[in-house]
Order: structure tokens, then sequence, then C-alpha cells
């Protein structure tokens, strides 16, 4: 028999997998799906980019394993410190402030792996990016969820606490432009979180794969903009969001230089590095693509405006974000008898529409769905029109 391990049994089942097979099962019977389930950027990659990246992989010493001192290596952490200073005024040591990562899904992992020993929490906001937790649960740490909720404006106060869990808490995962709930934090509340985790002596891992996915002239802060941030924190930037290089598996971890060691060390018994080629065609990303950027959240706000109008005018009532590509959206009043994966399914079996369940992102996603807009505006609207016909609300 085989059997796998305890800590897998112990991960909640992935419900986006659930979602992905019967998407699938869906397609085989003709439909022709509207996706807008899965995070996964639609548009280009930056041009020279890809043309970097076809450059490079040509050369041979490429094909070589990376190594941290190698010329390309550190081309890349300068590049994204410069990046780093251009966008947030924060200035990063490149051989001690910055490690690059395989995605940054890979790095929030090993963050859990790298700090929780077994008696050690991980204060965990829910819903959350899967990984947050997951992560926790595979490096065999205690997952302490903190419930994120329209109540707490899906920002909590982590002083209500008990003294128990402060304790016992090694890590704490915050995320904004938050993914699912959208909703954004001001340095205000960064810098009560760096108070009061210093205070508590508990590492911060901020997760900011939406900082550039931002409109209405909202700019949304770095974690490390907040006085003392460096002394318990890091941030995870990727360039799967802000250049669609999703695929390419491209991210970054700042911060604190003891933090950024154990985490480099963790993954220095695990991989080895980024593809060379990937390296120069971030460095092109990070250093050239700003009009790619602007082209990208524009076609965003595009499609969000038309689709959170949409979806109002229908019945179906819903506020505009102020950055990230999702709508997090309340299950309809007239369907509130559904849980959240009985009406994804009612979507796809019925409408054609592919959303994620707000289950998948935890327990206290219930009740909710997310879009993400990785459609064009007129499948958009082929989606609305569906969604008109057989959720039948009051407009
Ligand atoms: C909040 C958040 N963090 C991290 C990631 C993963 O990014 P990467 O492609 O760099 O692993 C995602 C992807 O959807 C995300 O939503």
């Amino acid at each position: 028999m085989i059997h796998e391990a305890n800590r897998l049994k112990r991960l909640p089942p992935y419900l986006f997998t659930i979602v992905d097979n019967k998407k699938k099962e869906v397609m085989d019977k003709g439909v022709d799906v509207i996706d807008l389930s899965m995070g996964s950027p639609d548009q280009p990659a930056p041009k020279q980019s890809i043309e970097e990246l076809c450059k490079q992989a040509r050369i041979d010493g490429n094909q070589r394993y990376s190594r941290w001192n190698g010329e390309i290596e550190t081309e890349l952490r300068n590049t994204i410190a410069d990046w780093y200073m251009k966008r947030f005024g924060v200035s990063l040591d490149p051989n001690n402030e910055i490690v690059p990562l395989i995605g940054s899904k890979e790095g929030i992992a090993h963050l859990s792996l790298a700090f929780l020993n077994n008696d050690d929490i991980a204060l965990v906001p829910n819903p959350a990016y899967p990984v947050h937790f997951n992560g926790v649960i595979m490096a065999g740490g205690i997952l302490y969820n903190i419930p994120l909720t329209p109540e707490n404006n899906y920002m909590p106060k982590f002083d209500r606490l008990s003294a128990e869990v402060i304790k016992m808490a090694k890590l704490l995962f915050i995320s904004y432009p938050h993914n699912p709930t959208t909703q954004v934090a001001s340095l205000d509340y960064f810098q009560e979180v760096v108070d009061w985790a210093k205070k508590k002596d508990i590492i911060v891992g901020h997760d900011c794969a939406y900082s550039d996915i931002v409109f209405d002239g909202y700019k949304a802060p770095s974690f490390l903009q907040a006085k003392g941030a460096k002394d318990i924190s890091v941030e995870f930037h990727t360039i799967s969001k802000s250049y669609n290089m999703a695929g390419w598996r491209l991210g970054f971890c700042v911060g604190n230089k003891e933090i950024l060691k154990t985490l480099a060390k963790t993954k220095s018994y695990i991989d080895f590095g980024i593809f060379r080629a990937i390296q120069c065609a971030a460095i092109k990303a990070l250093s050239t693509a700003d009009d790619t950027l602007k082209k990208t959240v524009e076609t965003y706000r595009k499609r969000r405006d038309l689709f959170v109008d949409g979806l109002n005018s229908i019945g179906w009532k819903v506020s505009k974000p102020k950055a990230t590509f999702y709508i997090w959206a309340h299950i309809p009043l007239k369907y509130s008898a559904l849980n959240s994966m009985e009406f994804t399914n009612l979507l796809l079996e019925e409408a054609g529409v592919a959303v994620a369940p707000g289950t998948g992102f935890g327990e206290y996603g219930e009740g909710f769905v997310r879009f993400a807009l990785v459609e064009g505006e007129e499948r958009l609207k082929i989606a609305l029109e569906r969604l008109k016909d057989i959720l039948e609300l009051e407009p």
C-alpha cells in the first residue's frame, strides 16, 4: 500500500482542483466555458522579456545551475533593489536583503518551513491565498486562523488574540491588496501591525503580489515603508501579475536579512535557483516594462468597470475594488441556501461561467464567490448575459 504523509492528509481539499475537474466535465459536453476561476493573467508578457528569454536561452553558459554570485544573479538583485526604490522609496541591500524565488508561492511555503516548529503558531487571516495556510500545515506548524469578515473590514486587530495564542505565535502572514477580498490597507495599518508584532516578537510575512494592480489613483504601500518593519518582516513580490509572466515562475522576497538568510538556507537544500534566461527576462520586465504594466492595469480597470456595473445592473450588488483583478461577491440572497461550492457549480453547469468558491480560500470565505477578470470585455459581456438569464435577480 502507498500511504501519503500525515501532513498531506491534514491539508484541506484543494477546491480549485475540484473546480478544474468540473470545468473539464462541462467543457467536454461542448459548453464554451467563460473561465473566471483562476487568477492566471491572460494579457501578453512584455515583448522585450520574451525576446530576451529566447536570446539568453541560446547561450551555453546559461544552461548551467544558477549561482548566487553569478553576473546575471547579481544583476537581478540589483535590478530588484532599483525597482523597489523607485516604487516605494525603500532602500534594499542587494546582497543581504533580497532573495529571488521560483515564484512567490514557493517562497511563502518555504518561509513556514524555515521557521515553524511543531509547537509554533502561524497566525493566518482567513480567507487567504491558500499557500498562506497550506504552507503552515505542510511545515508541521500550528495553523491559527484569524477571520477576515466584512464586519472587521477584512483588516483584523491582532491584539484581540488570547495571551496563550500570542505567546506561541512565531509567524504572521498578511497580504494587501488582498486576494480574494480585494481589500487594501493603509500605511497606518501596516505601522500598527509592525508595532504590535515587534512587541510580541512575531515575524511578519507580507504578501504583496498585487501592489501594481491598482486603480483610480490608489497607491499600494509596501509593508517595509512602515517604521521598524525591516526589524521583523519580509515582503513577497512577483512578476506574475504585474508583467503577465505567471508561468515563468519568478518572484522575490525582501526585508529582514536574518529572516532572508534562513529562507535562503532552507531553499539551498531544496532548489537550485531560477533558469538564468528567465532571470534576464525578469530584469528586462522590472527595468523597462512600465508601459506594459500601464496597459495591463488599464485593461483590468475597464474590465472591472464593465463587470461590476454589469453585475449591479442585473441585481447582483457588488462594489468596485481599488486593487487586484478580482471581484469578491456575496452570494445573492435568493441563493443563500447554497454554499459557495454549490453556487459555483450552479454557475458553471447552468451558465457555463467558472468562478472560484469562497471556501477555496478558507472557511471564512463561505457565502462568497470570486471572479477573476482574466477574459476580455466581449467574453465578460457574454458572461453577464448568461448570469442574468439564469439568476433572474431583481435589478
Ligand atoms: C496573494 C497571492 N500571492 C502569491 C501568488 C502567487 O504568485 P507567484 O506566481 O509569484 O507564485 C498569488 C497568485 O495568485 C496570489 O494571489
